[in-house]
């Protein structure tokens, strides 16, 4: 019922360009995975009662993200983000968010900013400064931040924790079953067979994954299994942060990706992963 540790890859390089190249390729294989294979469909058409019309072509690549929310009107903040944005209100978000523009963001102290739902993705990409304030906290599934400098004060945090959406298939413990194995991800989840009816091969802790992407590590964490039918007892899996940051990032906070706790009736989730490059820390 161990809790896997977290996947960790910091890379600090003078390369930038580099770093964006990655970051490209990255966006162009989502905006394929988007695109719809029912458009080349054939069954959709009468072969044999009208003239054959060749198929739509694809669709172009969806924008990585929608527009950015505002400062003023959607997130409750002073200023703009064109210039110097100041949250000081929390924010409880159900849907994934984008907050673009070419100026800072300051969350001011103790304010906290949420998407709650599993897998929910808040992303940030401004021009120049990130600040989070004092005891301030963002909580999602998945934290993209991409800024100038970046600081994170004492007491605040950036927490992924069991916020995972769906990791690989077959990675979480005996899915299932009742017995509380615990979930793969760098390492084969643990697995205890407590009943000795069952056999090893039904009981299993979830299969490793995430070492083809470890220079890029960008899965999350997956669920430990429960030892009941009706209650699922099992730990969820950690999220995801990517930080990309072309100057200073500065950490006096906690930024955490961790898997949730089984316990004697059901297994641990694991880690997720974060990703981390900047000029300097
Ligand atoms: C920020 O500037 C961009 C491009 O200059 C513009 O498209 C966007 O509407 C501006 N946003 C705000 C909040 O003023
Ligand atoms: C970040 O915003 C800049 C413009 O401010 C834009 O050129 C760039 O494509 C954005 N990056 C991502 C990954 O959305
Ligand atoms: C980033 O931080 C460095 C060191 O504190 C500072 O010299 C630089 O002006 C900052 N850059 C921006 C865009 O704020
Ligand atoms: C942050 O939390 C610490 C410890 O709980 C407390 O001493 C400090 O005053 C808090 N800071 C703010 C700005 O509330
Ligand atoms: C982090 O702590 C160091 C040492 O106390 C301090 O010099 C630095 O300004 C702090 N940075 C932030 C972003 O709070
Ligand atoms: C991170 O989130 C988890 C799950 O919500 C919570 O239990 C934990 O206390 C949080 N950690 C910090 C440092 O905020």
């Amino acid at each position: 019922m161990a809790r896997d540790s977290l996947q960790v890859v910091v890379s600090l390089s003078m390369f930038h360009k580099f770093i964006l190249l990655i970051n490209l390729i990255f966006y162009s294989q989502i905006g394929f995975i988007y695109g719809s294979k029912e458009d080349f469909s054939i069954l959709n058409f009468n072969l044999f009662g009208q003239d054959y019309t060749p198929p739509t072509p694809p669709l172009p690549p969806p924008s990585p993200h929608p527009p950015s929310l505002s400062c003023e009107e959607d997130l409750k903040g002073i200023g703009s983000l064109n210039t110097t944005c100041q949250l000081n209100t929390n924010l409880q978000f159900e849907n994934d968010v984008y907050i673009g523009g070419k100026g800072n963001l300051d969350i001011l102290p103790c304010v906290s900013i949420s998407c709650l739902v599993p897998g929910c993705r808040i992303s940030i990409n401004i021009s120049r400064d990130f600040s989070l304030g004092q005891n301030s906290s963002i909580l999602a599934g998945t934290f993209i931040l991409r800024a100038f400098n970046a600081s994170l004060v004492d007491g605040s945090s950036i927490n992924t924790t069991v916020l995972a959406g769906n990791p690989p298939a077959q990675t979480s413990g005996t899915p299932q079953g009742i017995d509380g194995a615990g979930g793969g991800h760098g390492g084969r989840g643990a697995c205890c067979l407590t009943d000795n009816q069952k056999h090893q091969e039904d009981v299993w802790g979830g299969d490793t994954y995430g070492w083809s992407m470890l220079d890029k590590p960008w899965s999350y964490g997956s669920k430990g299994g429960t030892t009941s039918r009706e209650t699922d007892y099992g730990g969820g899996g950690g999220g995801r942060i990517k930080m990309v940051i072309k100057g200073f990032l500065d950490v006096n906070g906690t930024v955490l990706a961790e898997g949730g706790d089984g316990g004697f009736e059901g297994g641990g989730g694991s880690g997720g992963s974060i990703k981390i490059a900047a000029h300097k820390m």
